[in-house]
């Protein structure tokens, strides 16, 4: 709620003057207002991997260049604050060299600028000799059945912008009194979320989940977790280091159906290595009899998981009064295709799961963020070839805005420092726009006129301290600031 009043505040700051998203020219002599500069000027919108990864290429490769990096939130790092699970820790050292880049005396963070509200692209393209498009995957894909609506169904991506503190969930509120929840998709984020719902919860106390999310979690009466796929064993999304953090969750016990894995010895001789041994765990974990000492931990565990094949999703069922989720319908499916291209098609049978939380874990989904920009809406990307916005010279993409919402932090850092070598090479061809550009001062102008107030990484700086003194008395890393007044009056602002 906090976040909303706070745009509440700047919307009113624009009343009787066009929102700035309305503006698609600048005024005539805009250059010439701004002391111009004739080093490139380059922006990068999101200051997630994608961001970071694009910011830092492009700095270690051009020894003047100036980055200046455009944030929505008040804080950076995009998915590795908000998505990352808290009890992976390792997995946000990325930080380190985020904050290493950040310092960096040519590149800047501008954080609490709404990109395609707070000032538009063609206003960056303007201001800037290019502009990199890093703004990953905000959106859930919805699953698009009958129900989807009802109070406790939820989207994977908001629950774990909850316990990971992200402000504008703060107020999810998930209702975990009932005994069983279901997460519809076989990814690493539906492991992630059964992950966080089953763990016991002094597990997660070291960690930087958030205080609010853990009250809830330690109420939580939910004993079992479906993990639903539309398709076989041989085609689940998850990898083999997540699958052996559930099998090996304290307190839990996996529930596999060995009739599921029939045939399926012969079929992953062919398979590629990966995927080999992860579907020989998933077979192991189903069909193998336990060691005395596993067979007596798993009878001890008060909690259970387990993974349900060829069920697609076909209605959320309703409680008798209708006010809420009472379970879900499911398609029983059979496959057709080979490989790559295996399809679950449904059989005509179906079976209801009944359950008090649906979870869609289906997926990430991109937004276009601004109308002079190409968007694909099928493929959620923006169209490119190699990072470079199709038909729009000086305008790149990079991370998940650029391929789909799929791969880890690795995949996304190649992947953004190729755009960055694509922006490179056109600069040294000559491509981009010639002569000075003003940069920062021409778009620190415009957003001082609108009544945005941008924080700076050393702002963040602050905050990040602040977060690290509120965890020290708990043992956490840090306690997460989620309320952007908050945030706000700790800067002075
Ligand atoms: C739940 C979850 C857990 C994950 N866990 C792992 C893991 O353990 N290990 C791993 O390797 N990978 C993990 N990943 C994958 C990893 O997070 C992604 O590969 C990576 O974050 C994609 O980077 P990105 O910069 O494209 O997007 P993001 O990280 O989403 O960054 C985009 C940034 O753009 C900002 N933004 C959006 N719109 C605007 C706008 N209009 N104006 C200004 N800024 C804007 C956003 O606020 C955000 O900060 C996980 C993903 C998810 C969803
Ligand atoms: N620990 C980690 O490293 C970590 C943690 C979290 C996320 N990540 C990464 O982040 C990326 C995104 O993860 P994700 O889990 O959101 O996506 P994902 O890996 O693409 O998995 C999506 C799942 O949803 C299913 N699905 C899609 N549409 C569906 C529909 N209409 N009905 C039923 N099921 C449907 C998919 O099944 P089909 O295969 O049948 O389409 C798949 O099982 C992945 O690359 C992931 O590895 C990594």
């Amino acid at each position: 709620m906090a976040a909303r009043c706070s745009r509440w505040v700047r919307l009113s700051v624009w009343t009787g003057t066009r929102p700035p998203s309305a503006r698609r020219t600048l005024a005539p002599g805009f250059h010439q207002q701004f002391s111009t500069q004739t080093t490139p000027q380059i922006c990068v919108v999101g200051s997630g991997p994608a961001g970071f990864y694009t910011a830092q290429h492009l700095l270690k490769h051009h020894t003047q260049a100036q980055v200046d990096i455009y944030e929505k939130q008040f804080v950076p790092f995009g998915l590795v604050r908000f998505g990352v699970a808290p009890d992976h820790p390792e997995v946000k050292n990325v930080i380190n060299t985020f904050t290493q880049t950040a310092r960096s005396e040519r590149c800047a963070f501008r954080g609490n600028v709404v990109v395609g509200r707070d000032v538009t692209v063609p206003e960056l393209r303007e201001a800037y000799h290019a502009v990199v498009l890093s703004y990953g995957a905000e959106d859930h894909r919805a699953l698009g059945i009958p129900g989807e609506e009802l109070p406790g169904v939820c989207s994977a991506r908001a629950f774990v912008g909850w316990y990971n503190g992200l402000p504008e969930n703060q107020e999810l509120a998930p209702d975990l009194s009932c005994d069983t929840a279901v997460i519809l998709g076989q990814g690493n984020v539906a492991l992630d979320v059964a992950r966080i719902l089953l763990t016991p919860p002094e597990h997660l106390e070291k960690t930087d989940i958030t205080e609010a999310a853990l009250g809830v979690l330690r109420q939580s009466q939910v004993k079992t977790v479906w993990i639903v796929g539309r398709r076989g064993p041989l085609q689940v999304a998850f990898t083999i280091k997540e699958l052996r953090e559930m099998i090996q969750l304290p307190g839990t016990r996996p529930i596999l159906d060995p009739a599921d894995f029939l045939g399926l010895q012969d079929k992953i001789k062919e398979v590629p290595r990966p995927r080999k041994r992860l579907t020989e765990l998933l077979l192991r974990t189903a069909v193998e009899k336990l060691g005395a000492e596993e067979a007596a931990r798993q009878a001890s565990a008060s909690r259970a998981w387990g993974l349900r094949f060829f069920r697609s999703p076909q209605q959320v069922l309703p409680s008798p009064d209708g006010q809420r989720v009472a379970g879900i319908r499911l398609a029983v499916t059979r496959l057709e295709g080979v490989g790559e291209a295996t399809r679950a098609v449904p059989t005509g049978e179906t079976e209801d799961l009944p359950c008090g939380l649906v979870l869609s874990s289906v997926g990430y989904k991109s937004r276009p963020i601004d109308p002079s920009v190409p968007f694909d809406p099928k493929l959620g990307v923006i169209p490119n070839t190699e990072g470079r916005v199709v038909d729009a010279p000086g305008l790149y993409c990079s991370g998940w805005v650029k391929t789909g919402p799929t791969g880890v932090i690795a995949t996304t850092m190649t992947d953004s420092f190729l755009t960055s070598q694509a922006l490179l090479q056109d600069l040294k061809a000559g491509l981009l726009p010639a002569g000075p550009r003003p940069g920062y001062t021409a778009i620190q102008a415009l957003l001082s006129s609108r009544g945005i107030q941008p924080i700076s990484f050393s702002d963040w700086e602050k905050l990040d301290a602040e977060e690290a003194s509120r965890g020290r008395d708990s043992g956490k890393p840090r306690e997460k600031l989620v309320d952007s007044q908050e945030m706000l009056r700790l800067l002075g602002h």
